[in-house]
């Protein structure tokens, strides 16, 4: 704000000195044809222009000049162009944010009056897809079923399932999601999920505006065969009865092509309690890369009372620094903030996520500020996830969280013989496959795979009687579990279940003496 207010001196101070244009940089009578325009074209068709998300077109002067007080405000208060990745150490390949001097220049042109200026000034309009696919025919087509909306209803949520069904595993070299009614669609993100398992990562998400998705040389998404994709959609219903059906564009690259696997990453916690009209709730999340590796995007994800978010790496060599944040979270842009150049993290590198919730009556996006909120996927609970799309240094993809499982398993065994269990914990019939240190006393580990990471956990307070066992599990980013099984010394064989302290989520738990 205090900004705007030094803006709206500009002006003024130009009116008089019309020659002295070279303070700030800002034409001094700027037109639409000459000086808007061509910002308009670069950072606001995307959305405005007809069929898009935007209320409204501004491709031409006549469309555009009614909302120049509009303009004004929206534009000095940076709510639009949406961007919300505050400016630091890294820059962005999509940052459509406007600079100082663009936003002087848009200011300077609606208290000046919005003038045209010369049409013969007008540059060409962006070439838009028209609702075909950007990038060309595609590989594969996959079409989420249609979804009504009646009119006037409040946001709507839908998980869409599809069912992948090609001859073998094929890797992307690029995606496009594309809802067919761009008006009331919101976001998309697709997500893949195999077999029983939790979802392995996203494929892609759309919000308005959003290119298509194009990996980097070299690199791609693999697609299972028989993966079943979930289209994550939230829509916005408007005054008229609407409806949309999202279809996604698969470009296959050739396997020979492929160097790098982008692995997209979930650094989630979802053991928070957000109490009831808590104006700045905190949760914290963390992922330890277990190999050289580099970054290549981030998209911070909470619900309405998500207020800001931040992502730190604290290095190897004991640096730390913050990659990205957005100190003024806004749920309604899904934004995938893409890395100009990637972020190089070590082995070691931990990224440390921070999510802060509003849950105030001062927040207009509340939906109930007299409620508690825990984590869930409907848009009145919360989320806490931060993603980010990597690729390892080397080799094909990082070893996978159950290798790493795996490793952790033989490692234990070499010392605690005879006190190592293969313990799994099923989720909703998803398989979490794990490695236990039970100890007859003291403090136990157990390390857990999940959705692609591994959690490395202490097992506490542990207290046998007999064939009985309770302990502590304390899961980082997840919260401290109660424990409690029964071991049958015959058979080698752990029964018990995880569950969270005040008894919900109980997880069973089933092992088996590690040899
Ligand atoms: C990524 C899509 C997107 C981009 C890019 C974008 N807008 Fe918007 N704009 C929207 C949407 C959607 C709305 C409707 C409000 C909302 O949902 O937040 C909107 C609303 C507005 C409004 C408020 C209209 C009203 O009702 O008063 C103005 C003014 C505006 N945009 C101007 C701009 C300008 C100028 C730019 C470029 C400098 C821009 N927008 C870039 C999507 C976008």
């Amino acid at each position: 704000m205090t900004g705007m207010k030094w803006m709206r001196v500009v002006p003024a101070a130009c009116g008089v000195f019309a020659a002295a244009t070279a303070w700030g940089g800002t034409p001094g009578r700027p037109t639409f044809t000459k000086d808007i325009a061509p910002i308009f074209n670069a950072n606001c068709v995307s959305c405005h222009r007809p069929g898009e998300s935007a209320p409204m077109s501004l491709t031409s002067y006549e469309e555009a000049r009614p909302w120049a007080k509009s303009i004004l405000k929206n534009v000095s208060e940076r709510v639009m162009p949406p961007w919300h990745a505050d400016k630091g150490v890294h820059e962005f390949a999509n940052d459509r944010s406007l600079s100082d001097e663009q936003v002087a220049t848009i200011v300077k042109w609606v208290e000046q009056g919005a003038k045209q200026g010369d049409p013969k000034d007008m540059p060409a309009l962006p070439e838009f897809p028209n609702g075909n696919w950007r990038l060309g025919e595609p590989d594969l087509v996959v079409t989420f079923d249609k979804v009504d909306l009646p009119a006037g209803s409040p946001d709507q949520f839908f998980n869409l399932p599809y069912q992948i069904d090609m001859p073998e595993d094929r890797w992307l070299r690029a995606v496009e999601v594309l809802p067919s009614n761009r008006k009331v669609t919101h976001h998309v993100i697709v997500y893949q999920t195999e077999g029983n398992q939790p979802p392995q990562g996203w494929l892609s998400a759309w919000a308005a505006g959003t290119a298509p998705m194009e990996f980097p040389e070299n690199t791609g998404r693999l697609v299972k065969k028989d993966a079943k994709l979930i289209g994550d959609m939230h829509y916005h219903p408007a005054d008229s009865a609407q409806s949309d059906t999202t279809s996604l564009a698969m470009y296959f690259a050739k396997d020979a092509d492929i160097q790098k696997e982008v692995i997209n990453l979930w650094i989630a916690n979802q053991n928070f309690k957000i109490p009831a009209g808590n104006p700045s709730y905190k949760a914290r999340s963390s992922f330890t890369f277990p190999q050289d590796s580099e970054i290549l995007s981030f998209l911070p994800h909470m619900h309405y009372r998500g207020k800001s978010f931040t992502y730190t790496a604290k290095y190897p060599d004991g640096r730390s620094e913050t990659l990205m944040s957005a100190s003024n979270y806004d749920f309604n842009w899904q934004t995938q903030y893409m890395l100009k150049e990637p972020i190089f993290v070590p082995k070691g590198t931990r990224i440390d996520c921070v999510a802060e919730w509003d849950n105030s009556a001062n927040n207009p996006r509340n939906p109930d500020p007299a409620r508690t909120v825990t984590n869930g996927e409907q848009s009145f609970d919360e989320m806490m996830i931060g993603f980010v799309d990597y690729i390892v240094k080397d080799g094909l993809r990082p070893v996978s969280a159950e290798q790493r499982v795996a490793e952790a398993r033989t490692a234990l065994l070499a010392e605690h013989a005879g006190e190592v269990y293969d313990a799994k914990a099923i989720q909703e019939g998803m398989v979490i496959a794990g490695a236990l240190f039970l100890p007859a006393q003291g403090v136990g580990a157990w390390h857990l795979a999940i959705m692609g990471n591994v959690y490395q956990a202490t097992v506490n307070q542990i207290t046998w009687q007999g064939d009985k066992v309770t302990a502590q599990v304390a899961v980082a980013g997840f919260g401290t579990f109660g424990f409690e099984a029964t071991r049958n010394t015959a058979t080698g064989e752990l029964n018990g279940r995880l569950s969270l302290p005040n008894g919900e989520l109980g997880l069973p738990v089933e092992g088996t003496l590690a040899k």
